[in-house]
C-alpha cells in the first residue's frame, strides 16, 4: 500500500497514522549542541553564517548525526526575507535581532522578484543537505509567517507586538500592503525551496497570539491561505505544515480556513483540540513543553507518554511546542529521540 521508503515525516503529513510518528525538534540545530557553537564561533556573524551553503549544511546536519531524528530543518532565519527586501537586519550578541527603518512599501513591492535571488544560498544549502542526508530522512524548509515578520519589520526588534498591532490599526492599507509583499516574497522563496529539494515547507507564525478573531482572520489566516495557493498555484505540491503559535482555540478557524497538510500546536493545546484538527483530516505536530524538555527527568517521560497516546492514534508528527532552549542538556534531548523512536542514541560526547 505505501512505500517503506517514503520518509516517515511525509508519510504522516499524507495522512498515515504510523505505529510510531516521526519526530524532529524547532531549533535542533543550534546552541544546545556544542559543535554548533563551535562551528558557529567561526562565523563572521549569524546573518553572515545563514548565508554560507557550507557553514549552514554542516549546522543543519549536526544534530541529524547525533540523534535519530526524522526530518532535518534547513538552517536559517526568518529574518531572511526582510534583509533581502532591503531591510537592514542585525542580531545584537546576547539580545536578538535588530532591524533597521521599515523601508518604503512600494519600494520594497518592486524588490519582491529579486529578493528570491538574494536567498539563493539557501536554495544551495537545501541542495547539499538533500545530497547527504539518507532518503528515509526528510528535509524541511520553512519562512516566517508575514504577520510574524512583520512585527519585527515594524518594530524592529523582538516585542510584545503592541507597536505592531498598533500599526495594523491606525495603518490598515499600510499594514495590508506590507503583508502583501511579504505574501509575494514568501511564496516565491518557498517555491524556491522546494525546487531545491525540501520535501515539507513549514510557515513559522510565532506570534499569533493576542488577536482579535477578526485581525486572526486578516493578518494570518488570509495571508497563509494566500501563500500555499501561490505555491500550488507555481505547480509545488510539497506539503506545509503551518504554526499560529498561541492562537489558541483560533488554530481549528485555521485548520479548517488554511489548506496546510500540517498544523503545528503549542504548548497550550489539549489533548481533544488536537483530536479535533485530526478529525478535520489535518496532520497535528507538537507539542511537548520546550522547559520540560530542558528539566528531563520523570516528569518529561510522562508527558512524552501521554502525548503519544492522547495523539498516536491518528496522523501526528512529534515535536516541541516551542523550540529547544541553548541550555537544554544533550542529555536530555537524546532520552527525547530514543523513547519516541525507540532507536538507542549513541552515547554523546
Ligand atoms: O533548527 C532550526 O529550527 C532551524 C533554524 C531556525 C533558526 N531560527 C535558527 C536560529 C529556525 C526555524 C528559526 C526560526 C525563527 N527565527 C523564528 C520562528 C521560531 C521561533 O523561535 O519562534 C523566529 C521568531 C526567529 C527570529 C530569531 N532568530 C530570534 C528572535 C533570534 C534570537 C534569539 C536567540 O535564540 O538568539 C534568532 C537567532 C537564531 N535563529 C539562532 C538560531 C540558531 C541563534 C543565533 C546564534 O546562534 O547566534
Amino acid at each position: 500500500m505505501t512505500d517503506p521508503k517514503k520518509p516517515r515525516l511525509l508519510r504522516a503529513l499524507a495522512g498515515e497514522t504510523l505505529e510510531r510518528p516521526p519526530i524532529w525538534l524547532m531549533r535542533q540545530a543550534g546552541r544546545s549542541l556544542p559543535e554548533y557553537r563551535a562551528l558557529r564561533s567561526r562565523a563572521k556573524d549569524f546573518i553572515a553564517f545563514c548565508h554560507n551553503p557550507e557553514m549552514a549544511a554542516e549546522a543543519t546536519l549536526q544534530p541529524m548525526r547525533r540523534f535519530p531524528l526524522d526530518a532535518a530543518i534547513v538552517f536559517a532565519d526568518i529574518l531572511l526575507i526582510p534583509g533581502a527586501l532591503g531591510q537592514k537586519v542585525w542580531f545584537e550578541v546576547g539580545e536578538g535581532p535588530r532591524l533597521g527603518e521599515l523601508p518604503d512599501i512600494a519600494r520594497m513591492a518592486g524588490e519582491v522578484e529579486a529578493s528570491t535571488g538574494r536567498l539563493s544560498a539557501i536554495g544551495e544549502t537545501l541542495e547539499r543537505v538533500r545530497a547527504e542526508l539518507e532518503p528515509e530522512r526528510a528535509l524541511i524548509g520553512f519562512a516566517g509567517a508575514p504577520w510574524t515578520v512583520a512585527t519585527y519589520m515594524i518594530e524592529g526588534r523582538g516585542s510584545d507586538r503592541s507597536g505592531a498591532r498598533t500599526y495594523a490599526y491606525e495603518n490598515p492599507e499600510k499594514l495590508d500592503a506590507l503583508l502583501a509583499v511579504l505574501v509575494d516574497a514568501t511564496a516565491r522563496y518557498l517555491v524556491m525551496q522546494a525546487k531545491s529539494g525540501a520535501q515539507a515547507l513549514k510557515l513559522f507564525e510565532s506570534w499569533a497570539e493576542g488577536l482579535a478573531e477578526d485581525v486572526f482572520e486578516r493578518v494570518v489566516v488570509g495571508p497563509h491561505k494566500a501563500i500555499v495557493e501561490k505555491v500550488r498555484a507555481a505547480g509545488v505540491t510539497t506539503p506545509f505544515i503551518g504554526f499560529p503559535r498561541g492562537a489558541g482555540a483560533l488554530v481549528e478557524n485555521y485548520a479548517r480556513s488554511v489548506p496546510v497538510e500540517g498544523v503545528a500546536l503549542d504548548t497550550q493545546a489539549s489533548a481533544e483540540l488536537g483530536r479535533r484538527i485530526q478529525g478535520q483530516g489535518k496532520t497535528i505536530q507538537g507539542a511537548l513543553d520546550n522547559l520540560l524538555l530542558r528539566a528531563g527527568g520523570p516528569a518529561m517521560d510522562a508527558r512524552v507518554d501521554g502525548l503519544l497516546a492522547q495523539w498516536g492514534g491518528g496522523p501526528y508528527i512529534f515535536n516541541l511546542g516551542h523550540g529547544v532552549m541553548p541550555d537544554t542538556p544533550v542529555e536530555h534531548i537524546a532520552r527525547l529521540v530514543e523513547r519516541v523512536t525507540g532507536k538507542p542514541v549513541r552515547a554523546v560526547a
